[in-house]
């Protein structure tokens, strides 16, 4: 497989290479980027690097290009949705708005160190919050202060924001989503968030696109710390894209939080092509598939590790959709993955 590659290097240059080395250089890992197990090592060919004028961004993590073709290609038993789930939720308008359980967390279930810094969240963000669970630690005992978070599929913010709060204004809280109106609900309060946990500035950012263009938002290669998702990924039509890149850019010993609703066993294609169960997460992958996903992803050199937080059986709350899908029980997981350096020696530097 040929890798297409740009990435930035350490002096804030674009850097373009057609293949790249299997090993991530601990001089200079910027330009290279390191294969998951299922890609075949290249040595790098026509590299070169450049300024770009065009870079506009300096922010911890954060690079002008980090562009990359080199992902996996889906094929999907999905057809073409007439509604799809960026639709879905860009138009949805509220959690009340919802038409089942599934994306409904329980309140009672966030931490007890998550509640002063949820208490401070503006009730417009509550409202459209559509989350399954809370991925977060339990007991937040990794120490997250100054640390770069990114949540995939961030809707109106809340996880966020709660992430703003527990890094501290010298970390930051990067979300990615697609849908407009939910991104405009979470910038709208990025002062006030910022002035109600005592910042000077504000420490999040916010990014329109899609997770599966997640190599190419110019995040750094094993620059984030924690990625989070909560309720998304189950949405995507091409997760193993969605997990090349987190493992890539994740920090050796960076976390993923992840919660998201599971089927307990493989749904049918009628299923994965009826938009109003797909819109509301019930046409993912089993954790069994998606686990294996994962570490079919894992770059060369590492392993996962996985530590489940929670586990609750969904109460879907409504008659058409449980007849819909019949004899399928979901489960709203929160998973905590760790990257661990297979080699604790041969561990990047940090980007
Ligand atoms: C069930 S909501 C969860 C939102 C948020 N995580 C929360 O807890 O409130 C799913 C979110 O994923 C976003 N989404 C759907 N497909 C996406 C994709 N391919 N890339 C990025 N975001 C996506 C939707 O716009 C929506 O905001």
């Amino acid at each position: 497989m040929i890798l297409d590659t740009t990435t930035t290097n350490k002096t804030g240059g674009c850097c373009k290479s057609s293949s790249f080395n299997r090993e991530i250089s601990v001089e200079d890992n910027s330009c290279k980027k390191l294969p998951s197990k299922n890609e075949s090592a290249h040595k790098p060919e026509g590299v070169s690097c450049s300024k770009d004028p065009a870079r506009t961004k300096d922010l911890p993590g954060r690079s002008c290009c980090g562009r990359s073709s080199n992902t996996p290609t889906c094929k999907t038993s999905r057809n073409e949705s007439a509604v799809t789930p960026e639709k879905y939720y860009n138009d949805l308008g509220g959690n009340e708005n919802l038409q089942t359980g599934a994306c409904r967390a329980n309140e009672e279930k966030m931490p007890e160190y998550l509640q002063e810094p949820a208490s401070k969240i503006p009730e417009e963000i509550n409202e459209n919050t559509y989350g399954c669970g809370f991925p977060f630690s339990t007991t937040q005992l990794k120490n997250m202060k100054d640390s770069l978070v990114v949540d995939l599929g961030c809707g109106a913010g809340r996880d966020v924001y709660l992430y703003a709060f527990l890094v501290g204004e010298g970390g930051r809280a990067t979300g990615i989503d697609t849908s407009k109106n939910q991104l405009a609900i979470a910038k709208k309060y990025q002062l006030q968030m910022a002035e109600a946990y005592g910042y000077q500035n504000s420490n999040t950012e916010f990014i329109e696109d899609k997770n599966e263009n997640l190599i190419n938002t110019g995040i750094k290669i094993s620059s984030v710390d924690i990625f989070t998702s909560n309720c998304v990924l189950n949405l995507s039509d091409c997760p193993e894209k969605i997990f090349s890149a987190m493992l890539l850019l994740l920090k050796a010993n960076g976390t993923v939080y992840l919660s998201d609703v599971f089927p307990d066993k493989p749904v049918s294609d009628e299923i994965k092509n009826d938009d109003e169960l797909r819109n509301e997460c019930l046409a993912g992958n089993t954790w069994e598939h998606t686990k294996a996903l994962l570490n079919d992803k894992t770059p060369s050199g590492y392993r996962l590790t996985f530590k489940e937080i929670a586990s609750d059986k969904i109460k879907l709350a409504n008659p058409n959709v449980e007849k819909k899908v019949d004899n399928i029980t979901y489960y709203s997981k929160t998973i905590e993955i760790t990257k661990v350096a297979e080699n604790p020696q041969e561990q990047e530097k940090p980007a």
